[in-house]
């Protein structure tokens, strides 16, 4: 709708890179060996051969992180070991865990130290697309290579030929391959966070997938970019959004025809190889003005799969997530400021977020720039209540707000109801943006409320909602 239209009447153009090693795992039953995780450091080939391969963290050697698969309903029980010479720890981005296993350093659990290892155990009630990082010196982290795609089947997923997951990577690399170190950039963090130059599908430059003419795929893309947004434009091909953030949707084309991820959010797509026999199908990021560039070439083969594209259904059952009470509802203002040329900073608050500014900090929610895990939570909120927070946008910046613990319906964009009430964790809201977001407090604990763009998060961007 209209915020990506918005994005290009101001003249944002379109913003290079890649598929490939998808770690096609067995499906992990719960029943089935011990899971190990292990964060260590190792290498991947993310420039294209003959460039040399880059130094990368990574979650048993794999780049991206091994693909873990489960069925809805099942029990995830995991061990995580930190081979790193840092600290680290596992979020589960989007799941709806225990506060006890929602793996945010200093505040659900102590950092797990090098050498060390944290047993994660939780119920999976919910199916879709997930993933998995750390939350730990996250803009570094995760920004080495630290993530992976967690995926909860349902009982009886929709019909397609392939199940895919297009995991979106965004590297700052110096010449010779390596991974630039500049995480704590103060212009990166007063900007739109620390963007790359290389973007990977999973692990790979622009990678080449070959189909066979009217095959369906379900893609499964998870933006795991520490600040990139994307636009995928699919050219001819029509792609149809069937989930988002996991949660399934009303099956529907994207709004202006792109599929627009911010970092952490994740978009199900099913997609037709409707491109005749021989032809190439790119998959472009539109989102940046200096060019667009491939993320992918679908490569149709010369024998079609079938005479013409399926008409299988598409709908997904929905996921068992508590309806927001919008009547009994508890409604709370919330003001995000800072980066450079945002709003003028007025009013009472103004004269406390200068001061914090001399200090480094750089993004404000209700005028505080998070300090650490023991500032006084934003909102405490009653157990089972219906929480709606009204955030407004007063940067000149995007921010992809990510909510812990809850999925949450997004009600409104700017005054206007959504068409598709859709049901996320995480919301993108362009600059100047008012997006209010209703939820079910029902799940007890402290919980983040942060922006996705890490360095931002870093520089302030991050509150407590405590349900008790
Ligand atoms: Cu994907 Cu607070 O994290
Ligand atoms: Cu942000």
């Amino acid at each position: 709708m209209t915020h990506f239209t918005g994005l290009s009447r101001r003249g944002f153009l379109f913003g290079a890179a890649a598929l490939g090693g998808a770690a096609f795992l067995p499906t992990a039953a719960a029943a089935g060996p011990q899971l190990e995780l292990t964060a260590m450091r190792t290498q991947a080939q993310l420039l294209a051969q003959p460039r040399p391969a880059t130094p990368v963290w990574g979650y048993g050697g794999d780049l991206p992180g091994p693909e873990l698969r489960f069925r809805q309903a099942d029990r995830l029980s995991l061990h995580a070991r930190n081979d790193l010479d840092t600290p680290t720890s596992i979020h589960w981005h989007g799941l709806r865990v225990p506060s006890a296993m929602d793996g945010v350093a200093h505040l659900t659990q102590p950092p797990i130290p090098p050498g060390g290892d944290f047993h994660y155990e939780f119920d999976l009630p919910d199916a879709g697309t997930y993933w998995y990082h750390p939350h730990m010196g996250g803009a570094e982290q995760l920004g080495r290579g630290l993530a992976g795609a967690l995926v909860v089947e349902e009982e009886v997923p929709i019909r397609v030929d392939r199940d895919l997951v297009w995991m979106l990577q965004d590297w700052r690399l110096e010449p010779d391959g390596a991974i630039a170190s500049d995480f704590d950039g103060m212009h990166d963090a007063m900007h739109g966070g620390r963007i790359g130059n290389h973007v990977t599908l999973n692990g790979r430059p622009g990678p080449r997938i070959a189909v066979a003419p009217n095959e369906r795929l379900r893609l499964r893309i998870v933006n795991a970019a520490t600040a990139r947004i994307f636009a995928l434009d699919f050219g001819a091909l029509a792609p149809v959004v069937v989930a988002l953030d996991g949660q399934p949707v009303a099956p529907h084309a994207p709004e202006d025809g792109v599929v627009l991820i911010g970092p952490g959010m994740r978009a199900d797509i099913v997609l037709d190889a409707s491109g005749g026999a021989g032809t190439e199908a790119p998959v472009r990021d539109l989102f940046r003005p200096d060019g667009a560039y491939e993320v992918a070439t679908l490569v149709h083969g010369h024998t079609p799969l079938r005479a013409r594209a399926p008409d299988w259904d598409m709908a997904l059952p929905p996921n068992p997530l508590p309806e927001p009470d919008l009547a009994a509802a508890t409604r709370h203002e919330v003001v995000f400021h800072g980066g450079m040329m945002g709003q003028m900073m007025m009013g009472a608050d103004a004269p406390a977020m200068i001061d914090q500014m001399r200090q480094g900090r750089m993004w404000f929610i209700n005028g505080r720039a998070a300090q650490g895990h023991d500032d006084p939570p934003l909102i405490v909120a009653e157990r089972g209540s219906t929480q709606l927070i009204a955030m407004e946008n007063r940067t000149g910046w995007w921010h992809p707000i990510h909510l812990h613990g809850h999925v949450f319906r997004i009600v409104s964009r700017d005054g206007r109801p959504t068409v598709h009430r859709e049901w996320r964790d995480t919301v993108l809201m362009a600059p100047k943006e008012r997006v209010e977001i209703a939820f079910r407090a029902d799940n007890p604990g402290d919980w983040m409320l942060h922006c996705h763009v890490l360095a931002h998060q870093a520089a302030g961007m991050a509150a407590l909602i405590r349900v008790a």
